[in-house]
């Protein structure tokens, strides 16, 4: 059994990274044997899309030139990670009511028209299939179906259909929410025990 963390934080006292660490001690004691990848884009070179990066992701791998197979090569290695993964678990801050652009950054790597979707007469069919994924986010405020402010969650609803997209549709969101207000103690703790009990 392969798991895949990944981080995409910007701070180094996050509390996405405490929640996927929480969820890989716990993981790691009831799955021994079991391999773990991590993934922090925090410090993982992510090229922005360009128009060789595009040419180069739409060239049959054999045809590619030596630059061309420079410039692919990170996105083949995170897409190879996904790949080999059985269960990944991506912490995700909430920036700007969405995502961090680090994970942005990831997603424009690892959506490869022909690798990760196979476009046929019924439209795209994602290629990542059988996996489970747990989204472990933290918010400054609170989102949830009874809040106010669930409209302006573009971090669950995108999230979800990006992933589904690559074909990854078993997704479970934990989310620590209220992290910027007095009661940030009492929501993450309620994520972290959640966590435990998923992660086992
Ligand atoms: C650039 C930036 C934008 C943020 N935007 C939001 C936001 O739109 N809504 C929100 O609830 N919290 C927002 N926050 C607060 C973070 O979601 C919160 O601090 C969370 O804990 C960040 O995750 P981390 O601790 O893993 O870094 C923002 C924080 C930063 C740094």
């Amino acid at each position: 059994m392969k798991l895949l963390k990944i981080d995409s934080s910007a701070r180094g006292s996050s509390i996405s990274r405490k929640l996927t660490a929480q969820f890989i001690e716990t993981w790691a004691k009831h799955h021994p044997g079991s391999e773990v990848i991590e993934r922090d884009l925090a410090v993982t070179e992510l090229p922005l899309i360009t128009d060789e990066l595009v040419a180069a992701t739409r060239t049959e791998p054999s045809q590619l030139t030596p630059a061309q197979r420079q410039i692919v090569a990170i996105s083949d290695t995170l897409v190879q990670e996904l790949e080999s993964a059985d269960v990944i678990v991506i912490g995700a801050p909430m920036y700007n009511f969405s995502i961090s652009w680090t994970l942005k950054a990831w997603i424009d790597q690892v959506v490869r028209v022909g690798r990760t979707v196979i476009y046929g007469a019924q439209g795209p069919k994602g290629q990542l299939v059988g996996k489970k994924v747990f989204v472990l986010t933290s918010r400054g405020g609170a989102y949830g179906p009874e809040t106010h402010y669930v409209k302006f969650d573009f971090q669950e609803p995108y999230l979800r259909h990006i992933l589904g997209f690559m074909g990854l549709t078993d997704v479970t969101f934990i989310h620590a929410e209220n992290q910027l207000r007095e009661n940030a103690g009492t929501s993450f703790a309620v994520a972290i025990k959640e966590i435990e009990k998923l992660a086992a």
